[in-house]
């Protein structure tokens, strides 16, 4: 089954994220308290990259779907000399430098499109997607990551972290016009772009009754 049986609209997402305001609750969708334990279950994913026999560089890294910067700040500043930053909503993207603080003179490039449309110039070592990829329809999803596939530096890793359903069943969202994917169906989208998983992990420590977060780290087959 193809997503886009679903409908996304690029318009109707971006008008939803227009009206929420810059802040970690805001971003989070109300779950802001999950924030701390999100980062640590991804700092602990990154150290396990950094661990590989052949591991990224920590010279560039890009976040993408960024919102107010929260990966940036508290994942990416911490532990990469630059970051660059994808997202395409204006008010989030103002808020960025502010809100990362003493260190934000590290962001180098504030990219204002959806990722869709992004066609990455420069070649990164770790390219963060976190709570975005559900915003894509298959086909974009698919010719996204062969884009990023291509602006890998030598040992760099393509990271997914998302949302997968229980059910077995993909389901939709009207509200921001996202869908969420089965386990099975990420696999298959990766397929298609040619990218092998060399890490597969699933966030712990998250309340039940919300969708399982798997994290992926993705390299060119
Ligand atoms: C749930 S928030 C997650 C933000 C950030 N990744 C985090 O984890 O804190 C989703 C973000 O995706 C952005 N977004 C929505 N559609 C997008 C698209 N087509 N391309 C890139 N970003 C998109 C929204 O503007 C919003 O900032």
């Amino acid at each position: 089954m193809s997503v886009n049986k679903f409908n996304i609209s690029y318009v109707k997402s971006l008008d939803y994220w227009a009206n929420i305001p810059p802040t970690i609750d805001g971003v989070l969708g109300g779950f802001g308290f999950l924030s701390d334990m999100d980062i640590n279950g991804s700092q602990v994913f990154l150290d396990s990259l950094f661990s590989l026999e052949n591991p990224p560089c920590k010279t560039l890294a890009l976040d993408c779907g960024a919102g107010i910067g929260r990966i940036t700040k508290h994942l990416l500043l911490p532990n990469f000399k630059s970051i660059d930053v994808v997202e395409p909503d204006e008010k989030f993207l103002n808020t960025i430098k502010e809100f990362s603080g003493e260190d934000s003179y590290k962001i180098t490039n504030l990219y204002q499109v959806g990722l869709q449309e992004f066609k990455p110039d420069k070649k990164y070592d770790v390219i963060w997607n976190q709570w975005v990829l559900g915003y894509l329809t298959d086909e974009d999803l698919t010719t996204y990551l062969l884009r990023c596939r291509d602006a890998l530096s030598e040992n760099g890793v393509i990271v997914v972290k998302e949302n997968v359903t229980s059910s077995g069943k993909m389901e939709n969202d009207e509200t921001d016009s996202s869908i969420t994917r089965t386990l099975k169906h990420f696999l298959k989208i990766f397929k298609s772009a040619n990218l092998k998983r060399i890490k597969q992990c699933k966030q712990t420590n998250f309340p039940n009754g919300i969708y399982p977060v798997y994290m992926f780290a993705l390299k060119p087959n």
